[in-house]
């Protein structure tokens, strides 16, 4: 098994160190290349995806990223800039499929902004669709009318076929939970949308035992803080799954939690945190690496269908939150502060208890 590993920028390589960490205790038979992507792209060969990082991430089983962005690249042309790097890794390894668990640990239920009995118990699989929508549409850009004004364009758009793939992903997974899907769109606005729709109900006569509902972006967003365990499976587009996303992330105490997987039609996947690099943070070590550490458990269970082991992580993260470890974004009173590192270690170590 070959994992490319990808650091990138920001807090990247810092939360990326303690999953490797994880990975290596694991003492399974792995083979681990590191390279440059995002701005660390950038600097080492003048691209956000160095062709070299491209191949390796090809040839490899998994892919481990850590994030990428940081406001000094927010000026240069955007085809440089590190987020395309991401977009471009996704959309050249076919990741459709976007998996992002927001499950809540029991000991986090007090570090959640909402009211414990709001969130206790929360189990929500969010499929975000990740190689169409408004962010590859075309046309796109910055354009001057003839009046010499500027005009930004984004095209919304989905093909039937990438929208029945996705729906396919989310009614295999609800099959396997609590058979609930939910349908997020903007229907009453969106063409592409109401296709979605359309092409949801057509599916789900395929799964009889799954119960489809449907329900406006807007609307999903304040059911998410009214009564989020309403939801077992959540699948939306690219853009309101990114934002959907981060909204939920919260109910389980932070974004700093939230793993994901990207899948492609054979489960070969990158894996990675949801969250960005954040910059105001990085080089401080007070970050949380669970959302990466979490994000290899994922990869052990999708790509390596080794079940054994991701369990054996996801115990060994309840194990050190138990024994009271927090990072800063976790913190409550009570419990003890660490940082990134010793939180790595922390899971390292129960992942013999
Ligand atoms: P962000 O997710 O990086 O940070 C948002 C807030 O959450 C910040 O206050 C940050 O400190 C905090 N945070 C994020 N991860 C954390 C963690 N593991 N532990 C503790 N706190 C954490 O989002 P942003 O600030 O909007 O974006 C920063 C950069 O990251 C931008 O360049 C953006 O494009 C990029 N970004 C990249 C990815 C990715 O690589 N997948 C995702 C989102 C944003
Ligand atoms: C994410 C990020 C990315 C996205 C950005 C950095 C391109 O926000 O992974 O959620 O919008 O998909
Ligand atoms: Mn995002």
């Amino acid at each position: 098994m070959k994992i490319a590993v990808l650091p990138g920028d920001g807090i990247g390589p810092e939360i990326v160190a303690q999953a490797v960490k994880v990975l290596h205790a694991l003492n399974l038979d792995l083979t681990l290349e590191e390279a440059p992507i995002g701005g660390a792209g950038y600097e080492a060969a003048g691209d956000p995806l160095p062709e070299a990082t491209l191949q390796l991430a090809k040839e490899a089983d998994a892919v481990l990223l850590g994030a990428v962005g940081d406001w000094k690249y927010d000026s240069l042309p955007r085809d440089k800039r590190p987020e395309r790097g991401l977009l471009r890794i996704r959309k050249e390894l076919n990741l459709f499929a976007n998996l992002r668990p927001a499950l809540l640990y029991p000991e986090l239920a007090a570090a959640s902004t909402l009211k414990p009995e709001v969130v206790s118990g929360l189990d929500i699989m969010i499929v975000r669709e990740l190689t169409g929508d408004i962010y590859f549409g075309q046309p796109r850009g910055i354009s001057t009318l003839e009046n010499g004004e500027r005009e930004g364009i984004n095209t919304m758009r989905y093909s039937e076929s990438e929208i029945r793939r996705i729906g396919r992903v989310a009614f295999d997974i609800a099959m396997k939970r609590n058979k609930k899907v939910c349908s997020v769109d903007k229907a009453n606005v969106l063409e592409t949308t109401e296709l979605w729709r359309q092409v949801m109900i057509e599916l789900a006569k395929d799964y009889p035992e799954v119960e489809l509902s449907h329900m406006y972006v807007d609307n999903a967003a304040m059911q998410l803080i009214r009564a989020p365990k309403q939801f077992d499976v959540m699948v939306t587009g690219n853009i309101f799954g990114d934002i959907l996303s981060d909204e939920a992330s919260m109910l389980t105490g932070s974004i700093g939690m939230l793993p994901s997987a990207s899948l492609d039609a054979n489960n070969k996947g990158m894996y990675e945190p949801s969250h960005g690099s954040a910059p105001d943070i990085a080089g401080k070590n007070i970050a949380n690496p669970l959302a990466t550490i979490l994000s290899v458990a994922m990869m052990l269970r999708y790509t390596f269908n080794d079940e054994v082991s991701a369990v054996r992580v996801e115990n060994a993260v309840k194990k050190a939150l138990a024994q009271g470890y927090r990072t800063a974004d976790i913190y409550t009173e009570g419990s003890q502060k660490v940082s990134c590192s010793d939180m790595g270690d922390a899971v390292v170590a129960a992942l013999s208890l």
